[in-house]
């Protein structure tokens, strides 16, 4: 009571030291929203209402429109917060199944043009090409001419008729198709490697909703038991399983170039990971010929591309033209032994804990270090390292987790 009645009095008294403390909370307010740090469902209808809007103007087209603005069959709508490259990322629910709805930049040249005022488009030969361009740029991949026709239709088999539709879908389709992730996601529909596409709406996109993994802080937490143990042996295991298959599941490996913990995701009950964030995911010669383009180098910290490092030739000033280091490395570097400096590690990864046994702890580090040198690792393990991870991973994975699972 006394409280309240002085409350008045008191936040006069201390006026100035009220005013800072409000201005430097709305500030730190703004700029957590500001770099996505923070973020609110609204911000998700907002973007459904962008996209709504440009449907009812008859400006998108997709097969998620109709269920977002019209049905309203999409619902319970989630923000993301986090990302930084891209402009939205949220999920939603269509009956029952969960999806992520994500934007791509509509900061290219539109695919329409004007002509005297006449409002042209490109054949439908000249729009396969073009299609076939852009693969062959981001991807050094030749597309069929099945695969070419799949990527320039909205729905695999349908070919729209209307004429003022499939300008629609042309314009859809060029933004999306300049996007790493739209990309990988619509290609490589049968390897069951990166999140499956379920459909899009104009420049935004929809994939499935991958599980998260458990966070590295809630292993960090002091429990560390031997089920939980298991756990994370399980979830190294089926990261392995997943380079192998990026590495050897395509005409040239697929390189992470930015490894998370977060962007690892599960397919429902947890049989299957999947690699989330494709934006910085590139086959071998695309980000080998990076590096050939890049002009000039003093170091080898100019020859980097985030996680994907080549070295500095110093004779020539030049980088080499190829990716030193590859998936591997960068795994058992970031993920398995953890956050350092200079050999030592300040935040354990995941499979440095008291369990882990002393076959294990050299193998992994020379997995990430495999020359031993200081500083950030530019080279690949070698093929015994690997063979001798694997293998010994896959046994203790099984021989803790058989206690568990009888
Ligand atoms: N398919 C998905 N399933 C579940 N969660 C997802 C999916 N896609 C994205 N997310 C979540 O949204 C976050 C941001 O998405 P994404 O990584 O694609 O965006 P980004 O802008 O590249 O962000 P960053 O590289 O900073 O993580 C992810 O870290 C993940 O938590
Ligand atoms: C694309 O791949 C081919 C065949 O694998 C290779 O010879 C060529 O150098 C690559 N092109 C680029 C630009 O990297």
């Amino acid at each position: 009571m006394l409280l309240t009645r002085r409350l008045p009095g008191l936040l006069y008294t201390y006026r100035y030291t009220v005013y800072s403390v409000g201005v430097i909370v709305a500030t730190l307010l703004y700029f957590l929203f500001r770099w996505n740090l923070l973020c609110v469902n609204l911000q998700a209808w907002q973007h459904v209402k962008r996209m709504c809007h440009l449907y009812e103007e008859g400006m998108a087209i997709g097969s998620l429109c109709a269920p977002l603005c019209i049905s309203k069959d999409i619902h319970s709508l989630t923000c993301h917060s986090f990302q930084a490259a891209k402009e939205a990322v949220f999920s939603a629910e269509w009956y029952n199944i969960r999806l992520v709805f994500k934007s791509v930049s509509r900061d290219i040249q539109a695919l329409h043009w004007y002509d005297n005022g006449v409002l042209r488009y490109p054949t439908e030969k000249e729009f396969l090409s073009s299609i076939r361009t852009i693969v062959k740029r981001k991807l050094n991949l030749t597309l069929a001419y099945d695969t070419a026709v799949r990527l320039s239709r909205l729905k695999p088999s349908y070919e729209e008729k209307d004429l003022t539709k499939r300008q629609q879908e042309m314009d859809s389709l060029w933004y999306l198709l300049q996007d790493n992730e739209y990309l990988l996601s619509t290609i490589f529909t049968d390897k069951d490697i990166f999140p499956q596409l379920i459909g899009t709406c104009g420049s935004y996109f929809a994939v499935e909703y991958l599980e998260p993994v458990p966070s590295l802080s809630s292993y960090l937490s002091l429990n560390d038991n031997k089920e939980e143990w298991g756990q994370r042996l399980r979830f190294a295991v089926q990261i392995l399983d997943l380079l192998e298959d990026l590495d050897t599941g395509f005409r040239e490996p697929f390189h992470l170039c930015n490894v998370k913990f977060n962007h690892f995701g599960y397919v429902k009950n947890k049989k299957k990971l999947k690699f989330i964030d494709l934006d910085e995911v590139y086959p071998r010669s695309i980000i080998n010929n990076y590096f050939m383009e890049i002009e000039s180098c003093q170091s080898d910290e100019d020859c980097e591309y985030m996680d994907c490092r080549s070295v500095c030739d110093q004779t020539t000033g030049q980088c080499r033209g190829t990716v030193t280091n590859n998936n591997l490395q960068i795994v058992c570097e970031k993920i398995f032994l953890g956050w350092g400096m200079s050999n030592t590690i300040l935040v354990p990864g995941l499979l440095m804990s008291q369990h882990t046994s002393s076959e294990l702890a050299p193998i992994l580090r020379r997995c990430a270090n495999p020359t031993g040198g200081d500083g950030k690792l530019r080279t690949m393990p070698d093929r015994e390292v690997k063979k001798r991870l694997y293998t010994l991973l896959n046994e203790i994975e099984q021989s803790v987790n058989s206690d568990f699972f009888l």
